[in-house]
């Protein structure tokens, strides 16, 4: 198996052998964590740009060490403190960042589409970290990757995404990952934030929280966005809670041995009761453990692109990252990608052995 983008977008377009490919792969970068010395030296002399325009603690903080337990070299840049304050436009930020070389930049931004627009640039691989109301792809997987550690595959297994579905890109990279692994998707929460279109995503529509949860394997809870809500959506939050907030009551028309996610941060009281966000369904903080695996998976995978590439390269093998190519002088400083990344090379199998075992590079 390849992994052929080369940058990370979304979820969407994502075949369900490249899912599966990427959740091996966190799999195995998973161990990495449990050691004591908790660092490998895959991405040595690389640096990651983490170019925040919104606030964040865990998403920040994830690919932050996800990059360092790479040995890479990180940066963070937040809107508050970066040109953006004067003036500055998001592709001349990015310009800017790329002529310094780093290997990716890591970005979230309140304008869906924002990292696809730095991605036309071209200049180094981009990893969406949250756009908009779009995609948060990594939050997806991360979430998919918990689910099958707790049920294992979830082909025919039954999903529940409740609340603010409307402004959640959480929401979207989950269908879009759930349903490519052919689970059966239910999407809960009431009209005014779950329009009917959604049905064409292929998945059930209830504004009932008590019919939307009769039988389910797995409650994915969605923090209200306060923030997006640009008009009134519904009478009043203690309303909301009312109706839609997981209580020890509502959580008994699930199965048994249901599982409960939250992508954090949470709105206690509101959308989730602390009986349940804190009790033993919970798998909440498994998934914050598991948000550092898929960042390192995806990181390693997005920029060892030029060094496998650059392994089967026999006109400067001593060079591997120079960009002036000799077979594109014409675009001397153009990065360039192989049309799909080639399987890796034993000698990278070799030096990121301790890291991914051969089943996880080899499929
Ligand atoms: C989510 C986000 O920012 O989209 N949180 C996260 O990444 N941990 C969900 C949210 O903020 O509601």
């Amino acid at each position: 198996m390849t992994f052929s983008q080369r940058h990370f977008l979304g979820i969407e377009g994502l075949s369900r052998e490249e899912l599966l490919f990427l959740l091996k792969t966190a799999e195995s970068f998973r161990e990495i964590s449990e050691r004591e010395v908790k660092k490998v030296p895959t991405l040595r002399g690389k640096t990651i740009i983490n170019l925040f325009y919104e606030s964040s603690t865990r998403t920040r903080s994830s690919f932050e060490i996800a990059a360092k337990r790479l040995s890479a070299d990180t940066i963070n840049i937040s809107a508050s403190t970066s040109s953006v304050n004067k003036g500055e436009t998001l592709l001349d930020t990015a310009r800017s960042l790329c002529a310094m070389r780093p290997a990716a930049i890591v970005i979230r931004h309140p304008a869906s589409g924002a990292a696809h627009l730095l991605a036309q640039l071209d200049k180094c691989p981009v990893i969406n970290a949250g756009d908009g109301t779009h995609e948060h792809p990594t939050q997806a997987l991360l979430d998919v990757m918990t689910i099958r550690e707790h049920i294992g595959e979830v082909e025919g297994k039954t999903i529940a995404i409740v609340g603010d579905i409307l402004h959640s890109r959480v929401a979207r990279s989950n269908v879009l990952a759930l349903t490519t692994l052919g689970a059966n998707v239910r999407l809960v929460g009431p009209p005014t934030l779950l329009p009917p279109e959604f049905r064409l995503w292929g998945v059930e529509v209830h504004t009932d929280l008590r019919s939307g949860l009769s039988g389910v394997d797995v409650i994915m809870m969605l923090r209200l966005q306060r923030e997006r809500q640009a008009r009134n959506f519904f009478p009043s939050l203690d309303e909301y809670a009312r109706r839609f907030c997981l209580t020890t009551q509502a959580l008994a028309e699930a199965k048994p041995e249901v599982i409960i996610l939250h992508p954090g941060p949470m709105n206690r009281g509101i959308e989730i009761d602390s009986r349940v966000a804190d009790g033993p369904y919970s798998v909440i903080l498994e998934q914050v453990t598991n948000g550092v695996a898929v960042r390192m998976a995806v990181l390693y995978l997005l920029t060892t692109r030029e060094r496998i590439a650059a392994q089967d390269r026999p006109d400067r093998p001593d060079r591997p990252d120079r960009p002036d190519r000799p077979d594109r002088p014409d675009r001397p400083d153009r990065l360039n990608y192989p049309d799909r990344v080639a399987e890796p090379s034993p000698a990278v199998v070799q030096e990121i052995s301790p890291v991914l075992p051969k089943r996880a590079v080899g499929q």
